[in-house]
């Protein structure tokens, strides 16, 4: 189905308006202190095709943290400095119905690179010097696809994380113990946390998306930014994995490979259309944003967006 721009706008307006049945539905994340310290109502969403238009609405500007989105970004690291054998022998490919910080879905390893065992391995993926070297190339990465500078560590939230984050710890020395990697599981949780705490906004996000959706080539530009073999395991494992354990159904709601974050950020991507990010704080109990998938829900339908349906 084609819209034009004028058409696009109105239903994505109605969409929004929809999506507010959802307003005051479920719980700011409290588990990171510092993730507390937000408006609980916040609303921002931002789309960017794959052809470079955007549509921006609410706090497109507001910075949040992307949280679990970097899970997104450590894969893709993992991905460049490794061969694909290489990360999926320590890390698994398989959707789990167990939530994003279990222990149980690690057997001879993680579940999968979206839940954090599975980022968290492939953090000690992810090559240079020192944690700092290597957290400089991941933001550098995000920079770099989002086309924006503007991105940067939230030291409030970070050390927030780092003060509280015992079940990851716990995480990294299991996967540890089990001979998953041989760094220093303290060093690959400050760079697994590090990436989380990347402050960005909606629109850097959507056009980090877009890239995606794009093959990975730089939008209007012929540059590819990420090799058209790391996109289709990415954009993939977004949707059987993207969601935690309501990836399933999500995917059956939504029709579109996303990936979320406890800030209440999810990124969605429609493969040669466009990416999708949406922000608002309150959560449902797997830990995705209620009026995030809300509003994903309606503009997959109104923007005849599902992948599944085409
Ligand atoms: O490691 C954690 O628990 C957080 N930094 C990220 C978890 C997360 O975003 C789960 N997402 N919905």
């Amino acid at each position: 189905m084609f819209f034009d721009r004028n058409e696009i706008d109105r239903r994505i307006r109605q969409s929004i308006v929809k999506s507010e049945r959802a307003i005051g539905k479920g719980e700011v994340a409290s588990y990171i202190p510092e993730l507390l310290n937000v408006d609980s109502d916040t609303f921002a969403l931002a789309i960017t095709s794959t052809t470079g238009d955007t549509y921006y609405y609410g706090e497109a500007d507001k910075e949040f943290s992307i949280q679990s989105i970097s899970k997104i970004l450590d894969l893709l690291a993992a991905l460049h400095d490794n061969t694909i054998e290489e990360v999926y022998t320590k890390v698994g490919s398989e959707p789990t119905s167990y939530e994003f910080n279990s222990l149980v879905p690690i057997t001879d390893r993680a579940a999968n690179p979206f839940i954090n065992a599975g980022a968290i391995t492939t953090s000690s993926m992810i090559r240079g010097l020192d944690v700092d070297d290597k957290f400089e190339r991941v933001l550098d990465y995000y920079k770099l696809i989002s086309g924006s500078d503007k991105a940067r560590l939230m030291k409030d939230i970070y050390e927030s994380e780092m003060e509280t984050s015992v079940r990851n710890k716990a995480i990294a020395y299991y996967l540890k113990s089990k001979g998953i990697f041989d760094e220093n599981p303290e060093e690959v949780l400050d760079l697994y946390i590090r990436s989380c705490s990347i402050g960005s906004n909606v629109k850097d996000l959507s056009h980090f998306g877009a890239v995606l959706a794009n093959k990975g080539y730089g939008l209007n530009e012929t540059k590819d930014l990420i090799p058209e073999s790391i996109v289709s395991i990415i954009v993939s494992q977004m949707a059987s994995c993207g969601m935690y354990e309501n990836s399933g159904r999500y995917l059956m709601d939504v029709g579109m490979p996303s990936k979320s974050g406890v800030s209440g950020a999810i990124l969605a991507i429609v493969p040669g259309l466009c990416g999708i990010a949406v922000y608002s704080p309150r959560l449902d109990k797997t830990g995705n944003s209620v009026r995030g998938k809300e509003l994903l829900k309606i503009l997959s339908y109104e923007l005849d967006l599902n992948i599944f349906v085409r």
